[in-house]
């Protein structure tokens, strides 16, 4: 006979970069049953217009639903940036008022206030974080006296998605991007890895990097905040079922993602392709 019906949280990025929070999750919270979905089909979305990351997105959250998850993390700062927020106002309460999205900016930016001496801050992100001034907005209404400079590293995520990570261009892009954000303030002691492909990046940040400089990487961080979440809401907790059983979705080639996901994890990931109406589908 069939068990209940499982309802694993759903944990969303573009591509692989969210594997560095479900990481972190799974390490704090083992017993709850995961599916991650990582669109590397349409990878990355830095770039793409605040309709386009939208659109993507509301249909990837909606896939997790139909999946059975109750709570869908967007582990993807352009996606948080871009699309939760029309998510949670205009989309849910229409499509499915019982079921939660949370996103990985507002976690990070209560936290930040902890790190930083000098008040001086900065943010390293996709073009999309950036622009959208999501970091900016929400660090000033928790923390005013904080001043923050932002930095967009449109490279970055390509050289992750494409395995570009210990290459001299890597180290061209890396330090050219961080003498940026300092040259707009020598003040900074703090910075945001404010896209979840960055922490894949980590050793090569700080060999740019003074020692002096606090490295938030958002992992351990949305974890957390997970972990709060799930006490602070016990009707959505109960819904989450608990087996400790991981399930890894692609929309491009399974064969590259497990390859690449796998170095990713620290664990070895077997996906499965899923095609979604308007992405390509398995060559
Ligand atoms: N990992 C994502 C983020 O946190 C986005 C990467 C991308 O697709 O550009 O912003």
């Amino acid at each position: 006979m069939a068990g209940p019906a499982k309802k694993p949280i759903g944990v969303f990025d573009s591509g692989y970069g969210g594997l560095t929070v479900l990481k972190e999750i799974v390490k704090q919270l083992p017993e709850y049953d995961y599916l991650y979905l990582g669109d590397n089909a349409r990878a990355p979305y830095g770039s793409r217009s605040f309709e386009t990351v939208y659109e993507y997105t509301l249909e990837c959250v909606q896939q997790l639903f139909s999946m059975g998850c109750e709570l869908v993390i967007l582990a993807c700062n352009t996606a948080s940036a871009k699309a939760l927020r029309n998510i949670q106002q205009n989309d849910l309460p229409g499509i499915a008022p019982d079921k939660r999205v949370l996103g990985v900016i507002l976690p990070t930016t209560e936290v930040v206030g902890k790190y930083s001496k000098t008040r001086h801050v900065g943010v390293l992100g996709t073009s999309g974080t950036v622009t959208s001034n999501s970091y900016p907005i929400e660090i000033k209404k928790l923390y005013p006296d904080i001043t923050v400079h932002q930095e967009a590293c449109p490279m970055w995520v390509p050289l992750v998605e494409n395995n570009e990570i210990e290459t001299e261009g890597a180290d061209y892009f890396i330090h050219k991007n961080l003498q940026s954000l300092l040259s707009k303030d020598a003040s900074i002691d703090t910075i945001i890895l404010g896209c979840t492909h960055y922490p894949l990046l980590i050793n090569k940040i700080k060999k740019h990097l003074p020692a002096t400089i606090t490295l938030l990487s958002q992992g351990e961080i949305v974890a957390e905040s997970l972990l709060d979440y799930l006490h602070r809401h016990p009707e959505m907790e109960k819904q989450c079922s608990k087996g400790g059983m991981i399930k890894f979705f692609t929309t491009d080639s399974t064969a590259n993602f497990d390859k690449a996901a796998t170095l990713f994890f620290g664990k070895e990931v077997k996906s499965e392709h899923l095609s979604l109406s308007s992405s390509p589908s398995e060559k």
